[in-house]
Formats: C-alpha cells, structure tokens, sequence
C-alpha cells in the first residue's frame, strides 16, 4: 500500500492505472476505520483494479459548536486496516494543500442540502460536496463509494455527480451495525455504557415502524407516532433533532406509502452525543388471488 500526501500524486497513480486498462475505487472516509468503512473498502476491492482511501477530518465540515477537536483519529490504525483489506493507495491530504490560501470556491447543493441534516448543520453539505468534488478530480475513480448511513450525504452526492456530470458511478452500500442493531459510527466512542444501552433505541423504534409497514400500515403519521413512541420509551434522548418518513430519492416527507416504500430517517441526541441512522421501510407485496 502506498501512502499519498499530495492530491497530485494520486492522481498520477490512478491516471497511470486507467490509461493500462485498470479500473479505480475510491472510499473517502474522515479516518478513525470501523467494519463500516472497511465495507466499503472491501466492496471497492471485489469490484475493482486499484482501491484508493482518503483519510481528511475536514474542518470545514465541523460547525463551531461541534466536535472537530475531539473527533477520534488514530492513523497509525487507520493504515493498518487499510493495508489489511487491500486498499493500493492511501490517501493523507493536508488541510493546507487541500485549502489553499483564499480558497472560496463551493459546490451549493440545492434544496436537498438544506433539509434534514443541513437544517441542523447549516453549511454542512456544501463543505461535503466541495470537498467531494475536490477529491473525485484528485483520485478520478470509475466508482466512488459511500455508506447508506449517511443516506442524506449519499443522495446530494449523487444528486450533484449527475448535476454536473461527472464521469464517475456512485454505489452506496448498506450500513453495518452491532450484533444488537446500533449504527457503527466513529461517534459511538463519546458514549458511556448507560448511553451506549440507550443508543440502539433509535434503530429499535424504527424496526418496529418497519414491523407496522410489513404489517399493512401505510399511513405516515401512525407509523411515526409508533416510531416515536418507542423511541422515547427504549432510548430516552436528549433531543429528538428530526424523526420522518420521507421518499427514498428526494427524501421528502410521505403522508402515506405506497408499494415502493420509503425510509425512516431520524437525529437524536443521547448526553453530548449526536447519532443519526435510517431505515428502509416497504409493504409486504399483495398476492394476488389465483397466483
Ligand atoms: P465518514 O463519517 O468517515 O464516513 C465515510 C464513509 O463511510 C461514508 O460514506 C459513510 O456513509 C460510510 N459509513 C459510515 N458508517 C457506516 C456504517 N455503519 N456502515 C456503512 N457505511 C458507513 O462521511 C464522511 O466521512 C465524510 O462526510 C466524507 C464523505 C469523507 C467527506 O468528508
């Protein structure tokens, strides 16, 4: 595995593979690895050629109040798991090389970019899509991968891939959790073992919305008014910041399903910690009489 600083190297190494006929998957990542990210990584080694990882906690991607300082980061881990699912490039850009001086370009996502997660992070996604951006000219990969977990980040992403046609396919992968269903996240390190018992309320509560919807109920306010229910009992937050049914694509929020389904998305607050997490929901398909 060979370790990158310069955005410019990475490219030269990718150029130099796609122009011998290989292809290139790239996971960008804020470091600090769990199984999560390795799916990704082990998705974009079964798939292709030559596997590139970008390690980056972006500062801009922290609000004021948030946890930029006290954001996990271990890179001597990071490597080694990197090295141990058989990433060929690794990538460890600086702040400075990446951020010029008097840098002030952005990428505005739109709408999508100010609902949900960019509501309570105002800017969030536009440091994300820049960044994004950024990153897929630097590494030029056939297929950028992300994570289901971050089902908001993944839908502006790819939103702004077919905007501004980038010549690049984006596969999201599906989230992994804990054997009792809790979201991996580099997150779950701030919680103390009463929070962390907490902490899996939120995905309990929409397996049973999920239940309800296999069940027959298409109305979003019941199912909502159950998720919340559950919720409040299994996981007692500190704040909920939003809990919805929306659409799958544009992540609006539904009155009623329909047979494609939907997800339940949700933010909640348990002690200092923010976890979010979504689950897809679908009715049981009719059989038909006589089939
Ligand atoms: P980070 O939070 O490190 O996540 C990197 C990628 O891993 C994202 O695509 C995320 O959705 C995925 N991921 C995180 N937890 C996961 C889980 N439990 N299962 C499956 N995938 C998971 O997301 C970011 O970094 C940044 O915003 C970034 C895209 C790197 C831009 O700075």
């Amino acid at each position: 595995m060979k370790i990158v600083t310069r955005g410019q190297e990475l490219r030269a190494l990718s150029r130099r593979a796609r122009q011998s006929g290989m292809t290139v998957g790239f996971v960008p990542t804020m470091g600090s690895l769990h199984e999560g990210h390795l799916s990704l990584i082990r998705r974009a080694r079964s798939e292709h050629h030559r596997v590139a990882v970008s390690v980056f906690v972006n500062p801009l991607q922290f609000g004021p109040t948030e946890d930029f300082t006290r954001y996990p980061r271990d890179e001597v881990r990071d490597v080694r798991l990197c090295r141990d699912v058989g990433t060929d490039w690794f990538l460890l850009p600086r702040s400075r090389a990446l951020y010029p001086s008097g840098f002030t370009t952005t990428v505005d996502p739109g709408p999508l970019g100010e609902i949900w997660e960019g509501a309570e992070r105002p800017g969030h996604f536009r440091v994300v899509t820049t960044v994004g951006l950024k990153l897929l000219q630097l590494g030029e990969p056939d297929t950028l991968y992300l994570g289901q977990k971050d089902l908001q980040q993944a839908r502006i992403v790819q939103r702004m891939v077919h905007d501004l046609d980038l010549p690049v396919k984006v596969t999201v992968c599906p989230t992994v959790r804990e054997r009792d269903g809790l979201a991996l996240s580099s997150r779950n390190v701030y919680l103390g073992p009463a929070e962390r018992s907490r902490a899996v309320g939120m995905i309990r509560a929409m397996r049973d919305g999920r239940a309800m919807v296999r069940e027959g109920v298409l109305d979003a306010s019941k199912i909502l008014a159950r998720v919340q229910q559950v919720l409040r009992r299994e996981a007692s937050p500190d704040r909920v910041d939003y809990l919805s049914l929306v659409d799958a694509t544009t992540l609006l929020p539904l009155t009623k399903l329909d047979p494609s389904g939907g997800v339940l998305i949700g933010a909640i607050r348990i002690g200092r910690t923010r976890l979010i997490d979504n689950l897809y929901v679908k009715p049981r398909a009719r059989r038909r009489k006589g089939t």
